[in-house]
C-alpha cells in the first residue's frame, strides 16, 4: 500500500474534515502460484472509509506480457478484497502488484456517473450489458471516461467468474459494459457485477480526490503486434507534469464495433510500469482470422497523486529546486562532485578551484559574479629548465630537481611537463624512444625520472647522455586549461586510457595538448609508460598510458598532468607550434625507423629553448580504420635543439597497411 500517498491525503482531508471529500489510493502486491492460477489478498483502508456504499476500481500492473485480469469481493468501510487471475505460463510463481482507488459513492464530482452493475447469467463468452448514463454528459465535449472493475459477489466460485472488462462504443449516453470469460467454457456465470464509475475530461475533482490527469490514449493498432512485445500492444505515456511522488495509475479499454463485435472480442488491459513522469501501458484483444488488423483501442485512465511542486520552479543563482513533500520545496545549492574542469577567477579576484565550485560560491552567496577568465587569479607562476641524465640500458634514472626558493605557493598544487632530448648532440645518430616521468611533486622540489626503450643495449655515441626539459606551473595561464588526471587506479597490461572534459571552455579549434605522467608508487621502472593524446577535440581529450614494456606487473595510481592552449601569454615569451607527421612512407633505417622532422624556428634564440612535445593521434569519429589506442602506443622525443631549429621524432605502432598519421603538439620557451 502506497501509504505515503494516502497519508497525504489524509492530512489534506483531515483539515477540513467536515467538507472534503477523501480519495483512498495505493497498490499490494499478490504472488500466484503456478498451482493455483489466482490469488486474493485484503486490502484494508487507512483510516476505515465511514459509509456502507464506498466503490472500488482496480488495475493490474504486471511487469511481463502475460495477461492478469483482477476483481474485487467484499467491499466495507473497513477495505475490501483483491484478487487476480493468470494466464499464459507460470513459472513457479508470478507476482502482480494492484493499484486501487477507493471513495464514498456520495463524494464523486457533480458531472459524473457511478453505479453498480448486475451481469445478468451467462455461461459462455462475451456478454455486454448497456449502461445508460443519462443527459449529463450530452453538452460535454468528449464523450465520459469510463473506469470498469468486476466485482464477484460469489466468492467461493473464484477464479471460474475471472474476466477481462471493456466499454463498447461509448456514446455520450449510454455504453457497453462487456465482461469476457478468461477460460472458455468455464461454466455458469452468476452474481458478477461491474463497478462504474464516468467522469468528464478535465471534471472538478472534489477537494481531496489528487487527479491531475484523467486522461485516454489511443491505439490505433493498424497492424498485427510482435513476438518481443508478447503479441501485445504497448504505449509509453508522458505526464505533461512529473509527479511528486510515483502516482496510482486505473485504467480502462474502449472500443467501438468497426471489425469485431464484442461478443467475438476480449480485452485486457493493464499498465506495465509506472513512474513519476510517465507510465507504460499494455493490451491484448481479438483479431478476425480474415482482416489483417487489430482495431482501434481506446484506454482512459487516471493518475492519482500530487504534482511535483518544483514544477515550474525556477530557481536562481544555480540552485536547484528539491522538493520535500507535495506542497514543500526549496531551492538547494548542488555540492561538487569531482570535477576535472581547471581554476578561474571571478570578477572580485576570488580563484575557484572549478566551474562547480564555482557556481556554489555564487549560489552559496545568493549574489550574481561574473567570471574574469579561465585560470586562477594570481599571477602565473612558471619555473623552468633542463636535466642532464645518464642513461643505461637497464635501469631507471632519476634525478631530484629544487625550484627557485619561495617560487611557487605553497597552499597550491604544482603542475609539471618533460620531455627527453639530446640538445646538444650534433652526429646523424637517431636514439632509441625513451620515457620521461616525474615523482614526489612538491613546491619545492620534484623528481625527473626517465627510461629507454629496448632495455638491450644499443651502442650510443653519447654514453647515455640524456637531458629532460621540464616547465612546472601553478594554477593556469589566461586561457589555457591545466588539470591533474587519475588514470584507472590499477592496470595490468597493455594501454589504459581516461577522458578529460574542458568544463569551462570550448575552445575555438583543437588545442595544443601537453602530457606528463605523474608516478606515486615511486622509482618503478615497470611503470614506464608511453603518454599521448587521443582523438583531441575542442571540448576535450583522451590521456593513453601504454606501459613500456608488455605484460609488465600492476599498474598503480598514475596521474596525468595536462595543460590545453590556444596560445599564451605574451610575457611567458613562449610559442607553440604543431608539427605533423603525415607517416605514409615507411620511417627509414637510418633514423632506426622513427619518424623525424627537422623544425625552424623561424627566429633566432639567444640560448637554446626549452621545449616540451606531446604526440597526438585520432582514432574517432571521422578517423575510422585508425589504430585504435588499445593496439597503440605513441613515442615521442626531441634530438637536437640549437638557436635557429629543433628535430622532433616519433614512433608509433605499424598496422597492416602501414602508419597512422601523427600530430606533435610543441611548446617552446626561451629567448
Ligand atoms: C645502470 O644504472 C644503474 C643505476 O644507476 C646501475 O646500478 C647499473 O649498474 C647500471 N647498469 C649498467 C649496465 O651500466
Ligand atoms: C652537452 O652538454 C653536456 C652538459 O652540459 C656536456 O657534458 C657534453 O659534453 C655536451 N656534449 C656536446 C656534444 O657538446
Ligand atoms: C651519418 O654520418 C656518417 C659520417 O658522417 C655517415 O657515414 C653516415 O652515412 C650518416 N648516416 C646517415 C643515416 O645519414
Amino acid at each position: 500500500m502506497n501509504t505515503l500517498l494516502v497519508s497525504t491525503v489524509f492530512i489534506v482531508a483531515f483539515s477540513a474534515w467536515q467538507t472534503s471529500a477523501m480519495l483512498h489510493s495505493g497498490q499490494g502486491s499478490i504472488t500466484v502460484l503456478e498451482d493455483k492460477e489466482y490469488e486474493c489478498k485484503p486490502f484494508p483502508f487507512d483510516p476505515e472509509l465511514n459509509s456502507n456504499d464506498i466503490r472500488v476500481h482496480l488495475t493490474v500492473k504486471g511487469s511481463n506480457y502475460e495477461t492478469a485480469v483482477p476483481w474485487i469481493e467484499s467491499v466495507s468501510g473497513k477495505g475490501f478484497t483483491g484478487c487476480v487471475a493468470t494466464s499464459g505460463p507460470i513459472a513457479t510463481s508470478r507476482t502482480i502488484s494492484l493499484q486501487w482507488m477507493a471513495f464514498k459513492h456520495s463524494d464523486i464530482p457533480s458531472i459524473a456517473f457511478a453505479k453498480i452493475l448486475s451481469i445478468p447469467l451467462w455461461t459462455t463468452g462475451t456478454k455486454c450489458v448497456v449502461v445508460d448514463t443519462g443527459s449529463q454528459f450530452s453538452l460535454e465535449s468528449y464523450t465520459p471516461f469510463i473506469f470498469l472493475t468486476v466485482i464477484h459477489t460469489s466468492p467461493t466460485k473464484y477464479k471460474h467468474d475471472a474476466t477481462s472488462v471493456w466499454a463498447e462504443d461509448v456514446t455520450k449516453n449510454d455504453f457497453k459494459a462487456c465482461v469476457r470469460e478468461l477460460k472458455n467454457f468455464d461454466g455458469v456465470h452468476t452474481g458478477v457485477e461491474v463497478e462504474v464509475l464516468a467522469l468528464t475530461y478535465g471534471a472538478i475533482m472534489p477537494s481531496g480526490w489528487s487527479i491531475p490527469y484523467n486522461k485516454k490514449v489511443l491505439f490505433n493498432n493498424g497492424y498485427s503486434p510482435s513476438a518481443n512485445t508478447g503479441y501485445s500492444f504497448c504505449k509509453d505515456v508522458s505526464f505533461a507534469y512529473p509527479y511528486f511522488k510515483t502516482p496510482i495509475v486505473l485504467t480502462t479499454a474502449t472500443h467501438d464495433e468497426t471489425n469485431i463485435a464484442a461478443d467475438n472480442n476480449a480485452i485486457t488491459e493493464w499498465t506495465q510500469s509506472v513512474s513519476k513522469s510517465g507510465f507504460r501501458i499494455c493490451l491484448k484483444d481479438i483479431q478476425r482470422y480474415d482482416y489483417p488488423n487489430h482495431d482501434p483501442i481506446t484506454v482512459n485512465y487516471l493518475a492519482i497523486g500530487s504534482i511535483d511542486p518544483c514544477q515550474g520552479v525556477t530557481c536562481n543563482y544555480y540552485a536547484e529546486c528539491e522538493s520535500s513533500s507535495p506542497t514543500n520545496y526549496a531551492c538547494k545549492c548542488q555540492a561538487c562532485t569531482g570535477s576535472e574542469s581547471g581554476p578561474l577567477c571571478d570578477d572580485n579576484g576570488v580563484t575557484h578551484k572549478s566551474r562547480c565550485e564555482y557556481e556554489l560560491a555564487v549560489c552559496n552567496a545568493k549574489s550574481s559574479l561574473g567570471i574574469k577568465h579561465n585560470g586562477g587569479c594570481k599571477p602565473f607562476i612558471l619555473e623552468r629548465g633542463r636535466v642532464a641524465l645518464r642513461l643505461n640500458a637497464t635501469d631507471v634514472q632519476c634525478k631530484t630537481v629544487s625550484f627557485k626558493q619561495g617560487a611557487f605557493e605553497s597552499s597550491k598544487g604544482v603542475y609539471v611537463q618533460t620531455s627527453i632530448n639530446y640538445f646538444n648532440y650534433t652526429g646523424n645518430f637517431t636514439h632509441d624512444a625513451a620515457v620521461t616521468w616525474v615523482e614526489n611533486v612538491a613546491t619545492s622540489t620534484f623528481k625527473v625520472c626517465a627510461l629507454k626503450a629496448g632495455r638491450a643495449e644499443r651502442w650510443t655515441p653519447d654514453h647515455g647522455l640524456t637531458f629532460v626539459d621540464f616547465v612546472a606551473f601553478q594554477e593556469s595561464p589566461v586561457g589555457a586549461l591545466s588539470g591533474r588526471i587519475q588514470m584507472p587506479s590499477k592496470w595490468w597490461d597493455g594501454t589504459t586510457c581516461e577522458k578529460v572534459s574542458f568544463y569551462t571552455t570550448t575552445f575555438s579549434t583543437v588545442p595544443y595538448v601537453l602530457l606528463t605522467a605523474e608516478h606515486n608508487v615511486l622509482g618503478q621502472k615497470h611503470d614506464a609508460a608511453t603518454v599521448w593524446v587521443e582523438n583531441p577535440k575542442k571540448d576535450g581529450f583522451t590521456a593513453c598510458l601504454r606501459e613500456m614494456q608488455n605484460f609488465d606487473g600492476l599498474h598503480e595510481n598514475i596521474i596525468v598532468n595536462w595543460i590545453a592552449f590556444k596560445s599564451l601569454p605574451s610575457k611567458l615569451l613562449a610559442r607553440q607550434k604543431f608539427i605533423d607527421f603525415p607517416n605514409s612512407d615507411l620511417p627509414q633505417a637510418g633514423y632506426h625507423n622513427a619518424y623525424c622532422e627537422t623544425v625552424p624556428f623561424g627566429k633566432t634564440y639567444a640560448s637554446t629553448p626549452t621545449i616540451i612535445v606531446s604526440a597526438s593521434h585520432n582514432s574517432g569519429t571521422g578517423a575510422e580504420g585508425n589504430m585504435i589506442p588499445e593496439y597503440n602506443t605513441i613515442a615521442s622525443w626531441i634530438e637536437h635543439i640549437t638557436n635557429t631549429d629543433y628535430r622532433v621524432c616519433i614512433k608509433e605502432i605499424h598496422k597492416p597497411n602501414g602508419y597512422d598519421p601523427v600530430k606533435v603538439s610543441a611548446l617552446m620557451i626561451g629567448t
